[in-house]
């Protein structure tokens, strides 16, 4: 990332993803030994490419940052170790980035400045809604009591035998159903707080899967199920695909009128004229699509980043560490990483 103090804001000059999705596949769900094998086994090609791609020798680079939480430990040790050492070597600072802070800051992904705004992070590990004042100054607003709502959408489509991660397949199945066939809970829309829970819409989904009368099993689907547990992950093939994507459509829509409602009332909260998406979930198009109406008729600016910034990469660490260090900020090289790191 090249400085934002030039006219037009700041430069991507390179974003190097590996992606394991192929390899979490096979389990359903991240492994966390298998996360930081291939951490380490692809970083030094993928800073190899980063470096002739940018087209920058490592003296050039004025500083180095890794995400240093939350997140699993393994993994972030792998990132944090390298950059360290590249910082010792180079003799430039090192900057420790909360990953949270990196999605919060991407819709603003290339501007120079970051403006007030309300930030709603929907990603596997978390739901947030966010008062940003600026760079580093943050008031967690509200959060999610269990699930994150991205861990719904795997869980959800776990249940329902699609792969891996859920909200992709979800959004896809979606797009084909109908959002009104299943009555599902909007959890905690009248707690008064902004506080969110998806426990309980994966449950409602689940009890919904044990009535084999709600969703029939497919004509030629095979065998009878013989335990209760076969009922909770039937294979992708074994389920009545137009019940599927209904069901998938109105779990979607449960997700997307809860969080629409609450950013509603954080932004009323806080007089806030301007709402953030970001994370993983942000990908999903319905959700742009209703919260940027949402916006439009409340006279609200929205921004959200590309889908491409969205899910988790380097790039939108790399926007924050440049943010933080134009500000004067920089790590102690004895930062430690933390796991369960807060955001505020
Ligand atoms: O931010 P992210 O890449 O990683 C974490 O920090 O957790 O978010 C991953 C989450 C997964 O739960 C995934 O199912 C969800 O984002 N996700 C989506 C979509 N694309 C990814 N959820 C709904 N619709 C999508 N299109
Ligand atoms: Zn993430």
């Amino acid at each position: 990332m090249r400085g934002s103090e030039r006219q037009s804001g700041s430069d991507l000059l390179t974003s190097e993803v590996a992606s394991q999705i192929a390899e979490h596949e096979k389990f359903g769900g991240v492994v966390p030994e298998v996360a930081s094998r291939n951490h380490l086994a692809q970083l030094p090609r993928l800073l190899e490419r980063a470096i002739a791609s940018a087209n920058v020798t490592i003296n050039e680079i004025d500083a180095f940052a890794a995400t240093s939480g939350p997140g699993l430990a393994s993994s972030l040790l792998v990132g944090n170790s390298a950059a360290k050492g590249l910082a010792i070597g180079a003799g430039k600072p090192f900057l420790a980035i909360n990953h949270l802070e990196g999605h919060l800051l991407s819709p603003f992904f290339g501007s120079k400045k970051i403006e007030p705004n309300i930030g709603l992070v929907v990603s596997g590990g978390h739901t947030l809604l966010v008062n940003v004042r600026g760079v580093g100054n943050y008031e967690i607003l509200g959060r999610t009591l269990d699930d994150a709502a991205g861990e719904a959408f795997d869980k959800v489509a776990k249940l329902l035998g699609l792969g891996y991660p859920g909200g992709p397949e979800i959004e896809m199945r979606a797009q084909k159903g109908d959002a009104k066939k299943f009555e599902l809970p909007r959890s905690m829309l009248n707690s008064g707080d902004l506080n969110f829970s998806f426990s309980g819409l994966k449950t409602a989904v689940r009890y919904l899967l044990e009535k084999p009368s709600v969703i029939p099993k497919r004509e030629d689907a095979e065998g009878p199920r013989k335990r209760r547990e076969d009922i909770r992950e039937v294979p992708r093939s074994a389920r009545d695909d137009n019940s599927v994507d209904d069901l998938c459509a109105s779990f979607q829509q449960a997700v997307i009128d809860v969080l629409r409602e609450k950013s509603l009332r954080a932004l009323q909260q806080t007089k806030s004229r301007r709402l953030t998406l970001s994370g993983g979930v942000s990908c999903n198009s319905a959700l742009r699509e209703n919260l940027r109406a949402t916006c439009q008729e409340n006279k609200i600016e929205f921004l959200v980043a590309e889908p491409w910034l969205c899910t988790d990469n380097a790039a939108m660490i790399a926007f924050a560490a440049m943010l933080r260090f134009e500000n004067g900020i920089v790590s102690s090289l004895e930062a430690e990483i933390d796991p369960n790191l807060a955001l505020a």
